[in-house]
């Protein structure tokens, strides 16, 4: 498997009224093409962060990220902007969505503002209703977003995310603010699209939705101090993994 995510002795370290607060220090990890990644830890650990300062969002103070052979760093503002858009899909907890437009039309802009693509508006219209119907809600494609529910808000963000093919996905508690059952639908679908090749890094506080990803980070004032590997695991049942997982996380203090 070829390397997508290549993280060296990455620091981040914010300077408020002349404090250092070192957030991160020192990570390094790589993540490989087809995986699922999840980062816990406890809050203020510095998981969002972390996220950001991989995903090109962030910069961060020292150290080497590199995406898909390039050092994010040594990228223009406008190259990074274009690497994002085109190489890589976000998702948050809280979900931004432009009010006074469509679902659709909300899954459709970032591949408006993707110079880089060849597909006509057709093509683009089409790709955008497939996701929706991937992700069971084409029936609200014609809804303003402020009428559907909360579970299909997230599927969309998650269609809207896909829309450029992203080679990898990075999301920030994607079913933080989701019931149970919502939470589930939402975890299904990112596990459909690991499954057919999307890298995916998630930061979650929930075990039941770690348990479905491949590997674990535990995350502890801003040191990976522990990896879990869920690959041997792959044919017991999610409560099995779930329990075991927990059991990992029990021991690290969680
Ligand atoms: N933009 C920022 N400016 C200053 N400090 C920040 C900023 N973002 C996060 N921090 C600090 O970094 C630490 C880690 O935050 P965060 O990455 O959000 O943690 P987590 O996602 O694990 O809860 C916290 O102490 C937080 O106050
Ligand atoms: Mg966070």
């Amino acid at each position: 498997m070829a390397k997508i995510l290549d993280v060296k002795d990455l620091c981040k370290t914010y300077v408020i009224d002349k404090r250092q607060n070192n957030v991160l220090k020192n990570i390094n990890f790589s993540i490989e093409e087809g995986d699922m990644v999840a980062i816990m830890g406890p809050s203020g650990s510095g998981k969002s962060t972390l996220l950001y300062s991989v995903s090109g969002m962030d910069r961060p103070t020292s150290g080497a990220v590199t995406f898909n052979g390039s050092n994010l760093q040594e990228l223009s503002e406008k190259e990074l902007t274009r690497t994002r858009l085109s190489g890589m899909g976000f998702i948050f907890q809280q979900m931004y969505m432009m009010k006074n437009l469509t679902v659709l039309d909300n899954v459709l802009l970032p591949a408006f503002e993707n110079k880089q693509g060849k597909e006509t508006r057709k093509e683009k219209v089409d790709r955008a209703l497939f996701l929706l119907r991937k992700m069971g809600i084409v029936e609200v494609a014609d809804h303003d977003i402020n009428e559907v529910s909360g579970g299909q808000l997230q599927r969309a963000c998650i269609a809207r995310s896909m829309i450029n093919r992203p080679r990898i996905l990075f999301a920030d508690e994607p079913t933080g603010a989701l019931n149970r059952h919502a939470s589930g639908e939402v975890m299904e679908e990112m596990t459909k699209l690991n499954d057919e090749g999307t890298t995916i890094m998630m930061v979650t506080h929930d075990a039941k939705v770690a348990a479905r990803c491949k590997r674990v980070f535990y995350l502890v004032d801003g040191s990976i101090v522990g990896e879990y590997d869920n690959t041997g695991d792959k044919n017991a049942s999610l409560p099995e993994r779930e329990r075991k997982l927990n059991q990992w996380l029990l021991e690290l203090g969680w």
